[in-house]
């Protein structure tokens, strides 16, 4: 078939689709400290020849892999890819140099990348190179495979998310506990693919005690690996025998050593009276290079967090349903007056299954 030198197979309606079915392909890793990508190759014909992520560090960057799959249906093609491409030597070679020796004509980048390495450069180099380069696409937010990451670039700090599943009214559990399953499945399922989004999942010692929580992603596609699992506990004791013990990645943060945990699980001792500062928790987790910081609860831990400014977003998963009186408010602590409240705008919001999931940047 032959084709006008104006013909565009790439739409702006494709490249929305394309740009989706990358970022699709990229949920599925968590490759940190570098960042998810995933690229989506289509030949001059405008068929797609090969879909690929970024598995693990050190490894190939998802547009050399998709090119590779490509092979010479790339030249004269489009590559699709979530993230800026890279420009520089790191443990792999740069990903411009791949692009420019497949040929493709065009590039449509998700997001440009803030690493300082990268940062325009590798646009420049395409640019420079007469490749058409373009750069967002309407409708599709690609930061969003990867929010830790971009946060992290920027700011030099962990993205630190705290996550509440709520009924209508507020409440995160009933008064005696019981808080299995607020939302529905779908909502759940979301919660995993947040989780795979995510290096470390953390809970308070309530939490643990209460639901005996694993804390892993349990999605089918999910190539990992899994995120480090945290407690952040008190002084009073934590069980002896939990599901999270059986993790291969398992820390304790308290202020002082828990002997009843069993001896494999680590313990880190931070500052704070009785408890952790919260601070001092997202601290030891940054020192580790963790990007992303999930809080799971519960209220106490949720408020904590919240009160001593640590919190980037919150995401709280409202389900139809109301707790018809007074359980456990998803965030412990008392609104006394009006100027207690802690204002923010929200982000997204979205319907999750019979579930809404809103998304709030609390203003600082
Ligand atoms: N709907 C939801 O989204 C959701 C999510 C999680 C949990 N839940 C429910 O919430 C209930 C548990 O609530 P919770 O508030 O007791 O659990 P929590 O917030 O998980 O745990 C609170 C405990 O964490 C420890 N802690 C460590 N550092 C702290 C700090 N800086 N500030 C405050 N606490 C700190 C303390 O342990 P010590 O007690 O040892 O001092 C504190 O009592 C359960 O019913 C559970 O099912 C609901």
């Amino acid at each position: 078939m032959s084709r006008r030198a104006d013909d565009n197979p790439v739409d702006r309606h494709r490249a929305g689709m394309l740009m989706r079915a990358a970022i699709e392909v990229a949920e599925a890793t968590r490759p940190h400290p570098n960042p998810r990508v995933g690229a989506v190759v289509v030949d001059p014909e405008g068929r797609v020849t090969a879909r690929r992520a970024h598995e693990r560090p050190g490894e190939p960057h998802a547009e050399v892999l998709a090119l590779a799959e490509a092979g010479p249906t790339a030249r004269g093609g489009t590559l699709v890819v979530t993230l800026e491409p890279c420009d520089h030597h790191g443990r792999t070679p740069p990903c411009t140099e791949a692009i420019l020796a497949a040929g493709v004509e065009r590039v449509v980048v998700g997001a440009l990348d803030p690493d300082p390495r990268v940062a325009g450069a590798g646009v420049a180099r395409l640019r420079a190179a007469g490749v058409d380069v373009v750069v967002g696409v309407d409708d599709v937010d690609a930061e969003e495979l990867d929010p830790a990451y971009f946060h992290q670039r920027r700011t030099g700090r962990p993205l630190v998310t705290s996550k509440l599943a709520l009924t209508l009214d507020g409440q995160a559990a009933a008064a005696d506990g019981t808080s299995r399953w607020i939302t529905g499945p779908e909502a759940r399922r979301d919660v995993h693919r947040l989780r795979a989004a995510h290096d470390a999942v953390v809970v308070g010692a309530g939490t643990l005690r209460e639901d005996d929580p694993r804390l892993d992603v349990r999605l089918e596609t999910f190539t990992g690996p899994q995120p480090l699992a945290v407690v952040v506990a008190g002084d009073r004791p934590l069980p002896s025998e939990a599901r999270l013990w059986a993790r291969d990645e398992v820390l304790v943060v308290g202020v002082d050593k828990h002997d009843e945990v069993p001896d494999h699980v680590e313990q880190v001792l931070v500052p704070g009276r009785d408890r952790p500062e919260p601070q001092a928790v997202v601290d030891v987790l940054a020192d580790r290079g963790v990007l992303g910081i999930l809080l799971e609860g519960g209220p106490t831990l949720a408020g904590a967090f919240l009160r001593a400014g640590v919190v980037d977003r919150v995401v709280v998963y409202l389900a139809p349903s109301l707790g018809m009186g007074t359980g456990i408010p998803g965030i412990a602590g008392a609104f006394e007056t009006l100027g207690d409240r802690m204002e923010g705008r929200f982000r997204r919001i979205v319907r999750v299954g019979d579930d809404v999931r809103i998304e709030l940047e609390p203003a600082r």
